[in-house]
């Protein structure tokens, strides 16, 4: 029989160690290693009928598959990435930095549902009474039924969500405070915040409501100890956004009940979070036009099309050193790649200058159909010359310097031509019949492209002719008429 010995567990992926170390060997961390004591020993010996295990049921794929009827919460940009809204008996983690505003869009969320008449309750481990009660004084959401409890014992909280009749949704705020006084380990920990998941994942299934966990982020961005959560979860949600800016992104990474990659965006406000119903003229609303180094990226979030501007700066090292790569909202590894084609594919040299990147709006972008775009801005800026302001670009370059195609370009072109654009720039299609090239909806002007060099030469040429600056932006692509 084993030992019952302590063990150490890694808080970060959950590794169990024999004994202590200051980095872990399954992900790589350092200082995540705490002791923990073990959980309760399994009987040993074999499982099976003679034990007392009792025969499953098998039964066909074919039968009765509805699907699942959810509640929605009538926030359409939350609805949107849940799926449609909450499915009965679904766990769903909502991670985020602290202070990102977790509470607040969950709060809303919560009392609408309770306003709506469906039995919701929200459990605070985090906050006092009285201090949610203040955020729903400003919220202007008294008026609403919701059950409010302060609480961290999870025994207590089984107890009375066992009581529990007809209920339709409940939110532990948050699952790193809630604790099981069988355990040894501090609140928090993995062995505690897995197991007080795995209790409220089954309560969820046997009672038939949902569950929102709210999970806090580590510096790095991931779910801290929580993220052993999203295996057991149906789905996580990140919400992130930067603090300076007003506008939080809610990201789903895992859903079971629809797609990923979908986001929400808002924007935080002294009335909570209000949804944004066109991201696109919001990321674009502080465009100026006319200034070198910006291009308007058109990109895909999900099912939905979404503009924003990438800028990019240079300015002479002044260190003497190795210049320097600073991005912000995007992969700096890919930016490397990218200066690297347009040096030796397109003879664009970015040379000692210190290099900036910059999504516009703090929305983080992880399509490689922004290297157009990208490539864009960086060319704009070595060339001191605007691109055109009315243009959008996309997709993706590989190593040769060859453009390549991307999914949702239609989606993508009427999305610009419905924010007023009258340009784009993308990959060469394959004829399929279909529109004729250079042709886009609603008269926008395609500029369809091969190869990286397609971009530059026109930019590069009106850069020689005149001095920049002040002069107008040209037509950086030749049209395909
Ligand atoms: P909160 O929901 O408490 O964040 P989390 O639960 O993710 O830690 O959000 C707190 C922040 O939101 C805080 O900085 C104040 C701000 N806020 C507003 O700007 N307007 C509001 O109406 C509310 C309720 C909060
Ligand atoms: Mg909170």
């Amino acid at each position: 029989m084993a030992k019952t010995s302590t063990r150490f567990v890694c808080q970060n992926c959950g590794a169990v160690h024999s004994r202590w170390q200051g980095r872990c060997d399954g992900c790589g961390e350092w200082n995540t290693i705490v002791e923990e004591q073990p959980e309760a020993p399994r009987a040993p010996g074999p499982a099976g009928k003679s034990r007392g295990g009792r025969a499953i049921e098998f039964v066909g794929l074919k039968g009765r598959a509805a699907p699942p009827p959810r509640t929605r919460t009538g926030l359409e940009e939350l609805d949107r990435v849940l799926g449609g809204g909450f499915v009965p008996g679904s766990v769903v983690l909502v991670g985020g930095d602290p202070g990102i505003g977790k509470s607040t869009i969950l709060l809303q969320a919560a009392a609408r549902i309770a306003s709506a008449g469906k039995r919701t309750l929200y459990i605070s481990g985090e906050e006092a009474i009285d201090q949610v009660r203040l955020r729903a004084l400003r919220l202007g959401l008294t008026d609403s039924p919701l059950g409010l409890a302060a609480s961290t014992s999870l025994r207590d909280i089984a107890a009375s969500l066992e009581e529990e009749q007809d209920c339709t949704l409940v939110i532990i705020d948050s699952i790193q405070t809630v604790w099981l006084d069988s355990l040894d380990s501090a609140p928090g920990t993995v062995s505690q915040v897995r197991a007080c998941a795995a209790e409220l994942t089954r309560l969820a299934k046997t009672r038939n409501f949902a569950v929102v966990l709210v999970g806090h982020v580590t510096k790095e961005g991931t779910l801290a100890g929580p993220r052993v959560l999203e295996h057991m979860v149906d789905a996580t949600l990140y919400f992130e956004g930067d603090r300076g800016h007003q506008f939080r992104i809610l990201r789903a990474v895992k859903n079971r009940f629809g797609a990923t990659d979908e986001i929400g965006v808002f924007e935080m406000t002294d009335k909570g979070l209000m949804e944004v119903a066109n991201p696109s003229a919001l990321f674009l609303a502080e465009r100026r036009g006319n200034i070198s180094g910006s291009a308007v990226f058109a990109g895909m979030e999900g099912t939905r099309p979404v503009l924003v501007e990438i800028q990019a700066l240079l300015s002479p090292s002044a260190s003497g050193g190795s210049p320097r790569r600073q991005v912000v909202g995007w992969d700096s590894g890919r930016l490397a790649m990218l200066m690297a084609v347009l040096e030796s594919r397109c003879r664009v040299s970015l040379g000692q200058n210190d290099v900036y990147l910059n999504i516009a709006g703090g929305l983080r972008i992880n399509e490689p159909a922004a290297d157009l775009a990208v490539a864009a801005a960086l060319v704009s800026a070595a060339t001191d010359r605007p691109t055109d302001p009315d243009r959008v670009f996309f997709g993706e370059v590989g190593l040769s310097g060859e453009v390549r195609q991307v999914a949702q370009t239609d989606l993508r072109l009427r999305e610009a031509a419905k924010l007023g654009f009258a340009a784009a720039t993308l990959p060469r299609r394959v004829a399929r019949g279909g529109r004729p090239p250079g042709k886009g909806p609603e008269g926008l002007r395609l500029a369809e492209i091969g190869h990286l060099a397609d971009l530059v030469a026109p930019l590069a040429a009106a850069a020689a002719r005149k001095p920049a600056k002040d002069a107008p932006p040209e037509e950086e692509a030749a049209e395909e008429a």
